[in-house]
């Protein structure tokens, strides 16, 4: 990174920053000034501001039981009233879900609408399935409108969601059930991808075995196909919900009741439910939206993310609309029929803002680098990136052939923890760089620092922290407190103080900017999705013939990172391995986590005390010379014999 201090800056559009919600970095500097001096009074202000409260809270925040901290305390309110009820009297016919489906079909849902379908789907999950407050309900969907129905119904009766992305397997979803002892799931037979129909009930199916604690199985037909059901257990969503009513009156919740979970790898064992809850959640949802996307009135923006990440949660469902904003869903593969589809999209629907991840950008631009200049892409003011770090190549294609070198581009930091944006441009007051997150959003204490809580050296990289808890900071880890404490706040001090480390490694360069430079610990970024090596290994360890496994990240041109395995047999022979190990992680897993390589080894280079190094493995993955002294190993010969495996 020695070009870090010296990367061209590129200066907001002068036209754009008037009429920004912050127009200059004299205003960004007056908004992160009054957060620093007066922490609670920001925030109380703006939770005060933004959130239509039913009863106002009393207390702003609570840290005395840290890092269980309590935001806006007393304070009672509905996240779907914020969303939906609110706009009613000012935006009732304004489009709120704009969907477009695989095949080129369009639905525009009104707030109104909206309303109507939120509230009979809450009145279905309550009357015919007995969910009540504090319930956990599953929701493994494809990106149809209903998904968003199903969120905020859940919202609405202050069920807890926990969403599992479509792309996991039965194995996984099993998992994520029991986990959260969901006690009802919400799914379709399927949807459509390329044209074509693909299931999804019969993974479903599959997850729920006699023991499973779900007794219900809500189906929303989408393609009709045709899928197994079981009597007393499965219920049709269109048939259920055509005769109730269109008013459920909002369950008043607590600002600290959980809104939902979402299940994320971590280091080590099994996937984390990071929990989320009212208040700080939405007003941050809210807040960044306005201030990230800078969306207005007439704006229609796009995420393309999917409903079963946290982006999708904040970015195409909870965000947008506790705004007021139009928000678009959309079913289909970005690059179906062609690499000009979002393009084609944002002509269309005359698309303002459009939000992406790096991984869909490299490959658009390598599909089709000069498809954006088919379509009249001029009604584009913001484009976003999220989920790894983009690198100059890309970001280049996307602000000149996407943004026509007039768009913003907000390459915002966040995590599945962080509930929404916390390091990012804004688009009216921030110089941007290439492939570079910028400065904290106001009201987020985000420092580089070492363990003992010391601003590295300029130009050496740190521990990306956030110092202060933030309303919308991950509120525990479903069932285990003590995993919540020593995953997030047990590795980095400051004052003597345990403070939120992300787990990234950044630098800042002269100007005082963070440059996020990746995972500091054993999760691999998959097109912009976390993998943790340990649930691979796992996955991989269920062959009967492997002996040991270690997994790792290697640099991949389209995804980011791909995924590495070294491999130990039992029984040396090496014949359908490979394939079957790739079948094993598919049904444990699913096909986000299919190795990119797979390397049989004699055996792994590992410490005397039993540690496998994974720093040699990733270092051999790349094709790297290994400089480091490796006469510590238990069997140095060990690298030479890999080193020699994974040239071949
Ligand atoms: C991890 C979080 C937040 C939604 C998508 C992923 C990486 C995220 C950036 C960025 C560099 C980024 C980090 C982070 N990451 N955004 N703009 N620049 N790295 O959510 O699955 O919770 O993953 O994604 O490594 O820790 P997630």
């Amino acid at each position: 990174m020695s070009d870090l201090h010296n990367r061209k800056v590129y200066y907001p559009n002068e036209e754009f920053s008037k009429n920004a919600r912050i127009g200059s970095m004299e205003e960004y500097k007056k908004l992160q000034d009054e957060a620093t001096n007066d922490y609670e009074g920001f925030w109380s202000r703006h939770a005060k501001d933004k959130i239509d409260w039913i009863e106002p809270f009393t207390n702003t925040l609570d840290e005395s039981n840290f890092p269980f901290v309590k935001w806006f305390e007393g304070g009672k309110l509905n996240v779907s009233a914020q969303c939906i009820d609110r706009h009613l009297d000012t935006r009732g016919d304004k489009t709120a879900i704009l969907f477009e489906g695989d095949r080129g079909d369009v639905q525009r849902i009104s707030y109104k609408e909206l309303h109507v379908r939120v509230n009979k789907f809450a009145n279905l999950l309550k009357e015919d399935f007995g969910v009540k407050k504090g319930d956990r309900v599953v929701i493994y969907m494809p990106m149809i409108p209903e998904a968003a129905f199903a969120m905020l119904a859940c919202a609405r009766i202050g069920a807890i969601h926990s969403i599992v992305f479509g792309g996991f397997s039965s194995e996984a979803l099993k998992d994520r059930i029991e986990d959260a002892k969901a006690k009802v799931v919400i799914t379709a037979d399927g949807a459509y991808r390329k044209e074509k129909p693909y299931l999804l009930k019969p993974v479903v199916d599959a997850a729920i075995t006699r023991t499973s604690p779900v007794e219900k199985v809500l189906v929303v037909e989408r393609n009709n196909e045709k899928v197994d059901w079981v009597d007393g257990r499965d219920f049709s969503y269109h048939k259920l919900v055509e005769n109730k009513s269109d008013e459920c009156e909002p369950e008043v919740m607590d600002s600290e009741d959980p809104l939902f979970l979402l299940y994320t790898s971590g280091s080590t064992g099994k996937p984390k439910g990071v929990q989320h809850n009212q208040a700080g959640y939405i007003l941050w949802a809210q807040m960044t939206m306005e201030w990230v996307f800078d969306v207005k009135e007439q704006d229609v923006f796009w995420c393309t993310a999917d409903v079963g990440w946290i982006t999708g949660h904040t970015y195409i469902v909870y965000g947008p609309l506790a705004m007021g904003a139009t928000t678009v869903m959309f079913e289909g593969v970005i690059t179906h029929p062609d690499a000009g589809r979002p393009w084609k999209m944002v002509q269309d629907h005359k698309i303002n803002q459009f939000y992406t991840a790096p991984t869909a950008i490299r490959v658009l631009h390598k599909m089709g680098a000069d498809e954006p200049l088919k379509y009249d892409m001029s009604t584009l003011k913001v484009l976003g990136t999220v989920g790894e770090p983009i690198d100059p190549p890309a970001w280049k294609w996307y602000y000149e052939k996407v943004g026509s070198s007039k768009c913003a581009i907000v390459d915002t930091y966040w995590q599945t923890e962080t509930g929404g944006h916390v390091i990012s441009p804004l688009p009216g007051a921030t110089p941007i760089k290439p492939a570079c997150a910028t400065l904290p959003v106001p009201g987020i204490m985000a420092e580089i620092i070492d363990e003992e809580g010391n601003t590295p050296e300029l130009g050496e990289k740190g521990l990306l922290c956030i110092t202060r808890p933030w309303p919308s900071m991950i509120r525990g880890v479903w069932g285990d407190p003590d995993r919540f404490k020593k995953a997030y706040f047990g590795d980095v001090k400051k004052n003597g103080k345990p403070v939120y480390f992300t787990g990234d490694g950044a630098i800042y360069d002269k100007d005082g900017y963070i440059t996020v430079t990746g995972r500091t610990d054993d999760v691999i970024n998959v097109s912009g999705h976390r993998m943790g090596t340990a649930e691979v290994e796992a996955a991989i360890l269920k062959h009967d013939n492997v002996a040991e496994v270690a997994v790792v990240g290697k640099p991949h041109d389209l995804k980011g990172e791909g995924i590495f395995a070294y491999v130990v047999l039992k029984c040396e022979e090496v014949c359908k391995e490979a394939q079957e190990i790739n079948t094993i992680i598919k049904s444990e897993i699913g096909n986000i986590a299919l190795c990119d390589d797979i390397v049989f080894c004699p055996g792994l280079p590992k410490t005397r005390s039993g540690k496998i190094m994974r720093r040699i493995l990733r270092s051999l993955a790349k094709g790297e010379e290994i400089t480091q002294d490796i006469s510590t190993l238990e069997d140095p010969s060990v690298v030479a014999c890999i080193e020699e495996k994974v040239k071949n």
